[in-house]
């Protein structure tokens, strides 16, 4: 199929020199076009420009049909990029979240085997279809609100054949799904009840059974490591970061959500694709972050369920980093995959201005999953992820309007799923 998009009220994020990230002050860079067509052959990304440049010559070539539809009143965003989710799970956790209201915090309810361990159990209990099918939903749900590429992480298994059967399932979905998607595995999300005061154990079994098996398999493109206070030391998480590189998987971690716990630092040590959560971030982790190729990636739907600090964004961004934002779509922290409002929190948490989260939802993102010659923004020969609006009046409306949809259609790999 191609697909020529006409009359476009302003095309966003184009970029005639794809840049690998946008960090510091250049996050206030978002070029896009007013009055603009965009054409798609295949699965990527042809020509874009004004109107006034378009000419039928465009379409001479063409190898395949065309749809064309006017986008009059309408504006055209590349599609999110989500690098941070955990979108297979079996059941909600809605009860602890009632205790989450009556004053428990994430660190007590996880004490009490709730949290992370409850999906674990639930998660042990699900055979393969049901959680393919429960997952299905969900990406069809992100697809429908936007989201073109998506990480997912293993985690809820905790034994290697359950890390397993959460990784194959993500397989599937990734052969099954039109969106991108990327592995994560995280072995390391907690230390399961059998384990208990036997952590060691755990981080043995983890390095020298089940990253070899997972690789073994192909089943992951990333290595996670929840590197945080009463979780994984910083001790344990290099050794699994190590063992994981040694396999080919690079890491993405969990860092310094509950307390300044020298995971932004393991996750420089070890070039670390990104490091997520960041809510204790200081001049320490800021300093090791400007010196590496690490994207710092905040979860503020997570911060926003739990009642947490929020990270010092702006002072990030002030610093000269980059920063991503992501989902962490998962039945604990986040239940909700919803970019848009991810973008509108962006804003009005962290203090960014339109353009820099624009840029934190797309490209950034797009390079926290080893993506961004491919996707985040709408360039000649990338692929073609894209949404159109409903009527919009600005691009600033999108963040401010919180809380409604204005996604209409929705391609990926140049085909209309939405
Ligand atoms: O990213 N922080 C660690 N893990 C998840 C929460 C997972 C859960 O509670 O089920 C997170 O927020
Ligand atoms: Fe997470």
């Amino acid at each position: 199929m191609a697909i020529l998009i006409k009359n476009i009220k302003q095309l966003v994020q184009i970029e005639e020199e794809p840049a690998v990230w946008r960090a510091g002050k250049d996050m206030q860079t978002l070029h896009t076009i007013q009055d603009a067509f965009l054409l798609t052959e295949g699965e990527t990304i042809k020509a874009f420009g004004a109107m006034s440049a378009f000419s039928p010559v465009l379409l001479q070539n063409l190898k395949e049909s065309l749809t064309e539809v006017d986008a009059t009143g309408k504006m055209v965003f590349p599609a999110f990029c989500d690098s941070h989710t955990h979108l297979v799970y079996a059941g909600s956790r809605e009860i602890e979240y009632i205790n989450k209201i009556k004053g428990l915090s994430y660190e007590e309810i996880a004490k009490r085997g709730g949290g992370i361990l409850n999906s674990a159990q639930r998660l042990h209990e699900a055979s393969e279809e049901e959680l393919f099918d429960s997952a299905w939903q969900r990406l069809e749900e992100i697809a429908s609100l936007g989201t073109g590429a998506v990480e997912i992480k293993s985690g809820y298994g905790l034994s290697t054949e359950d890390e397993l059967k959460m990784l194959r399932v993500i397989r599937k979905l990734k052969e099954k799904s039109p969106i991108t998607i990327r592995a994560n595995f995280l072995g390391a999300h907690a230390v399961p009840v059998e384990y208990r005061g036997r952590q060691d154990c755990y981080v043995e079994l983890i390095i020298n059974e089940m990253i070899p098996m997972v690789a073994a398999e192909e089943l992951a493109d990333f290595i996670d490591v929840f590197c945080d206070k009463g979780f994984f030391t910083v001790e344990e998480t290099e050794r699994i970061l190590m063992q994981g590189m040694k396999y080919g998987l690079r890491a993405k971690i969990h860092a310094n959500e509950l307390d300044y716990s020298g995971g932004i630092q393991a996750g420089v040590k070890y070039n670390a694709l990104s490091v997520d959560h960041l809510e204790y971030t200081g001049e320490a982790e800021i300093e090791a972050l400007l010196q590496s190729e690490t994207m710092p990636t905040l979860l503020p739907g997570a911060a926003f369920f739990l009642g947490m600090v929020y990270a010092p964004v702006r002072k990030m961004i002030d610093a000269g980093l980059p920063v991503a934002l992501a989902s962490d779509f998962n039945p604990g922290s986040c239940p909700s995959g919803n970019m848009q409002l991810v973008l509108s929190m962006g804003c009005i948490k962290y203090k960014m201005l339109s353009e820099e989260a624009l840029n934190a939802v797309t490209i950034n993102t797009a390079y926290a999953l080893d993506l961004s010659d491919r996707l985040g923004s709408i360039a000649k020969g990338k692929i073609a992820n894209f949404f159109i609006t409903k009527p919009v009046s600005t691009i600033e409306f999108m963040p401010y309007a919180f809380g409604s949809n204005k996604v209409e259609r929705v391609a990926l790999n140049g085909q209309f799923v939405v």
